[in-house]
């Protein structure tokens, strides 16, 4: 259950896009396997764009950007990135245009390669919403953003006021859709565990039961523990909402990386047994590069006894990246 306080807000616009609140529900079968009394929260189940957690960041992103009066928002990500599929659904909807420089794989360290246009997933919803997509041989993510920065620049010199909208969404105010999402839940969980990149989930989550017993676990999808640095900065940032929140600093996140497998936007053999499982006892299907490694995670924590009593699974969607491995 969120933990009962009242926070000062500065509340931001919202732009209603998602069925809240999302289900929640018990995963018989698994609590069985595991020994442990499993739930889910259904965010590949928001109603919005085929789900997703983004939905929820959304809401409020796009009611910041119809504020500042942009008519083009440029961001960038993986190609398969679910955020941008839901960034340009929401664009779409609010006769705005969605702009993105995509490499198939960003990661430090990346191998450069040759262009290859990736196909399936996301790609084909991000046809049918006509997202102005600019894929790029891989590199590093500085490479990306930089890239990302020169497709504004490209808009702006067209005469077009541009969003510059933060990887994944996460920026304060992605981080404060998750501290609300909290307030769905209507009963205490002793750990809620979830895949975590950008950060606004964990971020938000981590706020919101700060100083409670509910031990929020993000399972790493992304192999570089400085991005703990990047959460604590968000946390930071959420204050311009919730001034009265204590300081989350980088260490105070619960972050395991040791389910990232062979790197960012690379299927681990352990994510997809997890998909397999779910997928085979309870119906329900997780994605190749961030739910079904944070259920891998889950299932070990689990078989290990090192996650016991009652644990939510925070399903952040993915679904349409399962058509594109
Ligand atoms: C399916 C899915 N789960 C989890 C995440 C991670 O969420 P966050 O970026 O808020 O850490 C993402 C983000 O890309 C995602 O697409």
């Amino acid at each position: 259950m969120y933990p009962d306080r009242k926070l000062t807000h500065v509340l931001p616009g919202r732009i209603p896009l998602i069925q809240s609140p999302t289900p929640l529900h018990r995963l018989g079968a698994m609590s069985k396997q595991l020994g442990i009394d499993l739930w889910i929260k259904r965010d590949d189940l928001t109603g919005f764009a085929l789900g997703g957690n983004k939905g929820r960041k959304l809401e409020y992103l796009m009611a910041d950007i119809l504020a500042s009066q942009a008519k083009v928002v440029v961001t960038c990500g993986a190609a398969q990135s679910n955020f941008i599929r839901q960034l340009s659904a929401a664009c779409r909807m609010l006769d705005l245009r969605c702009a993105a420089a995509v490499m198939n794989m960003p990661y430090e360290d990346a191998e450069p390669e040759t262009l290859v246009h990736g196909s399936g997933g996301n790609l084909v919803l991000n046809d049918i919403l006509g997202t102005d997509l600019r894929f790029h041989a891989n590199g590093t993510w500085e490479e990306l953003y930089d890239l990302a920065e020169q497709l504004a620049l490209e808009y702006e010199a067209q005469g077009k006021t541009v969003y510059r909208m933060p990887i994944g969404g996460s920026s304060p105010l992605g981080a404060y859709a998750f501290v609300e999402a909290a307030k769905e839940l209507d009963q205490t969980f002793d750990a809620i565990i979830f895949a975590s990149s950008s950060g606004s989930t964990h971020t938000g989550l981590a706020v919101a039961f700060a100083g409670s017993q509910t031990r929020i676990l993000g399972i790493a999808c992304d192999p570089e523990p400085e991005i703990a640095q990047d959460f604590a900065e968000l946390a930071k940032g959420l204050k311009q909402y919730l001034p009265d929140i204590p300081d989350i600093l980088a260490d105070d996140y619960d972050l395991d990386f040791s389910f990232v497998g062979p790197g960012y936007g690379i299927p681990s053999e352990a994510g997809t047994a997890a998909i397999k499982r779910l997928g085979c006892s309870e119906g329900i299907f997780l994605d190749p590069i961030y739910s079904g490694k944070a259920f891998a995670g889950l299932i070990d924590l689990a078989e290990k006894g090192e996650l016991t009593g009652r644990v939510l699974f925070w399903h952040t969607g993915g679904i349409p990246a399962l058509f594109a491995y």
